[in-house]
């Protein structure tokens, strides 16, 4: 799971991923890394909203203090961040489960001086779902994101919308981007467990393709 930007809704999408998908796959989620951590909790987040049990969720990962962008926030914590050393964690995880693990930003978000979160996904050999917002200027980051995705030769899973719907946003990243928008999710007035319940189980048919 990953975003055009960071604000984008990749959390909640990924707490409807789970609500939905766990009805006919066990699910679990998982962050790998987390910047902000003491303002921004995103594990814990997925938690509350898909009601998650503990086998749905995976706490481990890089857990940084200010809530930057990986590579400066793990810079002034006097730390680095290496692909290998969340891999290693993603090998441990279990393997019959569908993963839900949602990214930091968006693709080129560095870790390092080398790495960048498109390499995670790489590695992690994981299509990629992209969390796109609905309104104006969806258009251009979607498509970079799948244009970079492409160059990379990593498999794209397809995009959510997120916002008031706009079908003529949803027909040109189809179109340009040749890939299918799986679901459209509305901005919900008030975000809780039962309002994502209740969404994940009308979207329940859409958002399955992810995970068939
Ligand atoms: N469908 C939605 N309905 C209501 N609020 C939303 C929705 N999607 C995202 N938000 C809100 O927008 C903000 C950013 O969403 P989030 O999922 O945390 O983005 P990201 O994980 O991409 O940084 C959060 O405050 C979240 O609660
Ligand atoms: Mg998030």
């Amino acid at each position: 799971m990953t975003g055009t930007d960071t604000g984008i809704g990749k959390t909640v999408v990924s707490s409807l991923l789970v609500a939905s998908i766990r009805g006919f796959r066990p699910t679990a989620y998982w962050k790998p890394v987390q910047t902000g951590i003491e303002q921004d909790d995103d594990t814990a987040e997925v938690r509350r909203l898909a009601r998650c049990t503990r086998d749905e969720i995976v706490d481990a990962g890089i857990r940084l203090p200010r809530p930057l962008s990986p590579h400066l926030s793990a810079r002034l914590a006097g730390r680095s961040i290496a692909v290998d050393e969340l891999t290693a964690i993603a090998d441990r995880l279990p393997k019959d489960r569908f993963w839900v693990v949602e990214g930091a930003g968006g693709i080129l978000v560095p870790l390092n001086d080398m790495e960048t979160m498109a390499d995670l996904i790489a590695e992690l050999r994981l299509p990629a779902l992209i969390t796109a917002r609905s309104g104006l200027g969806t258009i251009n980051h979607t498509l970079l994101t799948l244009a970079e995705l492409r160059r990379r030769s990593i498999p794209i899973a397809g995009v959510v919308m997120v916002g008031k719907r706009n079908d003529e946003n949803r027909k040109a990243i189809e179109e340009y981007g040749g890939t299918a928008v799986l679901a459209e999710v509305p901005f919900l007035a008030s975000l809780g467990p039962d309002s994502v319940g209740n969404l994940a189980q009308g979207l329940a048919a859409e958002l399955r393709r992810v995970a068939s």
